[in-house]
């Protein structure tokens, strides 16, 4: 972790975000750290706030709006980022056609275009100064959702399979280059993320603790270039890859129709 000494965190004001803000504190010498929720951002800013980690910068951006995009762009090229934590996101658990168009478009806006414009924006500089004889890093939050055909979450898992199919494009591309990039795949988090995508409060138990997955995330970030917490949900991925596709869609279609939608949903 001290090989970084400025990063950015989107998403930053809770959940995984805020728990890789705790993490990197100690060790940065610049954090920018955006959200929506500046007594949220303000509050973490206080607790965080350390000797060494006295330059924080706290900017509101909602990632829905392309003119906060750009700014946050600009302001993370000057703050001269070498560690860009792309985390924002959320998604809908329900039928696609009873989200509407707009919360779905806001949610690809954030999980995918906001995404790919900072990493088009951030790139190149965090390249440049890497080449003065250190690396940069991104870690992008995907999902394990984005690795199979979810029903009932169908574009948010579409949006997670975006990222992480970009994460690993560029990781080729760039392998000559002085920067490492993580495809960071968690499977279930204690974060407001259940709660707000209207996914059952139960599935909390089986939630894996956030600040475990941001250190894990760190520890693995130069070395792997996707990776998700936990045995279990490693299993189940292997065993998802194992499985003709169709069978593996209509188990997921069981399991999400009988165990996640809300019983309410038409
Ligand atoms: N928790 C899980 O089970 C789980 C599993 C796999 C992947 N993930 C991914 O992990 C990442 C972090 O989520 P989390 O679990 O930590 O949940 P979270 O606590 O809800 O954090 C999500 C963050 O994204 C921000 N965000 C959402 N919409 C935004 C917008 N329009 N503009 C700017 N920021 C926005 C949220 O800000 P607001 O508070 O203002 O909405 C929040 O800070 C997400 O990308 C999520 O898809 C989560």
């Amino acid at each position: 972790m001290k090989r970084y000494r400025s990063v950015l965190i989107t998403g930053a004001n809770g959940g995984i975000g805020s728990a890789f803000a705790r993490l990197l504190a100690p060790f940065m010498e610049s954090m920018l750290i955006t959200g929506r929720n500046l007594q949220a951002l303000q509050k973490l800013a206080g607790e965080i706030k350390s000797p060494v980690s006295n330059n924080i910068h706290i900017e509101i951006a909602d990632l829905t709006k392309q003119e906060d995009v750009n700014q946050l762009a600009v302001l993370a090229g000057e703050k001269k980022i070498d560690l860009f934590i792309n985390n924002a996101g959320f998604g809908h658990f329900n039928h696609f056609l009873a989200t509407s168009t707009k919360e779905t478009i806001d949610m690809l806006q954030v999980n995918v275009l906001a995404a790919t414009q900072l990493l088009h924006v951030l790139l190149p500089g965090m390249i440049e100064r890497a080449t003065a004889g250190k690396r940069a890093g991104v870690i992008c939050v995907a999902s394990m959702a984005g690795f199979m055909p979810l029903p009932y979450f169908s574009a948010y898992a579409a949006s997670k399979n975006y990222l992480h199919a970009l994460v690993l494009g560029l990781q080729q591309e760039l392998c000559q280059q002085p920067i490492d990039l993580l495809s960071l795949c968690p499977g279930l988090v204690e974060t407001a993320f259940i709660a707000k995508a209207n996914m059952p409060r139960k599935l909390l138990k089986w939630a894996a603790n956030p600040e475990v997955i941001a250190q894990t995330a760190m520890q693995k970030l130069g070395k792997h270039h996707q990776y998700t917490y936990g045995f279990g949900n490693q299993v189940a991925i292997m065993a998802g890859h194992l499985l003709p596709p169709e069978m593996k869609r209509k188990l997921l279609y069981y399991y999400c129709k009988k165990w996640l939608l809300p019983k309410n949903s038409t």
